[in-house]
């Protein structure tokens, strides 16, 4: 029987406004919508998706740490924390879940002040410049590398 893995999808700031927040740059797809279509890939792949959006850092933090124990990994869109929070990068390194960083939008091809990611140093890899493609292919990643975790 093959495990089915319980990932977490985590949204940062202003995500809850997707689909009428600058649409030209993050597109016309809602949370709500970008959220369906994961928990459906992860009948796919074998996963049970769980997501939380959060505007606030510390409620990120909390929902990082409530992860131990009860997810295998962790997709994570942390929006304009990735650029800022050493309180997120601090979570993720404490629990050592392993994290796929997400973006909707290419993060390199942008103001310089998103270039840091202070998420990508305790990711195990970050897919950023694929609008919802970014999430599908991060969930898949994550559900690969813990396949891959589970036959070695
Ligand atoms: C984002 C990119 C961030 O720079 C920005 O602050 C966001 C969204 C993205 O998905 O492209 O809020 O994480």
């Amino acid at each position: 029987m093959t495990t089915v893995w319980k990932v977490l999808v985590l949204h940062g700031p202003n995500l809850n406004l997707l689909g009428q927040r600058e649409p030209g740059i993050y597109g016309s797809l809602t949370l709500g919508e970008i959220d369906a279509c994961l928990r459906e890939d992860g009948v796919d792949l074998g996963a049970e998706v769980s997501t939380f959006q959060s505007n606030s850092e510390g409620q990120l933090v909390t929902a990082i740490h409530g992860a131990l124990g009860n997810y295998h990994g962790i997709v994570f869109n942390a929006a304009a924390y990735t650029h800022t929070s050493i309180a997120l990068r601090d979570a993720l390194a404490a629990v050592q879940l392993p994290c796929v960083e997400v973006h909707l939008s290419n993060i390199h091809k942008r103001e310089s002040f998103r270039h840091i990611s202070h998420i990508a140093p305790v990711a195990i890899g970050q897919i950023c410049g694929f609008g919802l493609n970014s999430y599908r292919l991060g969930l898949r990643a994550l559900v690969d590398y813990l396949n891959g975790q589970a036959d070695s």
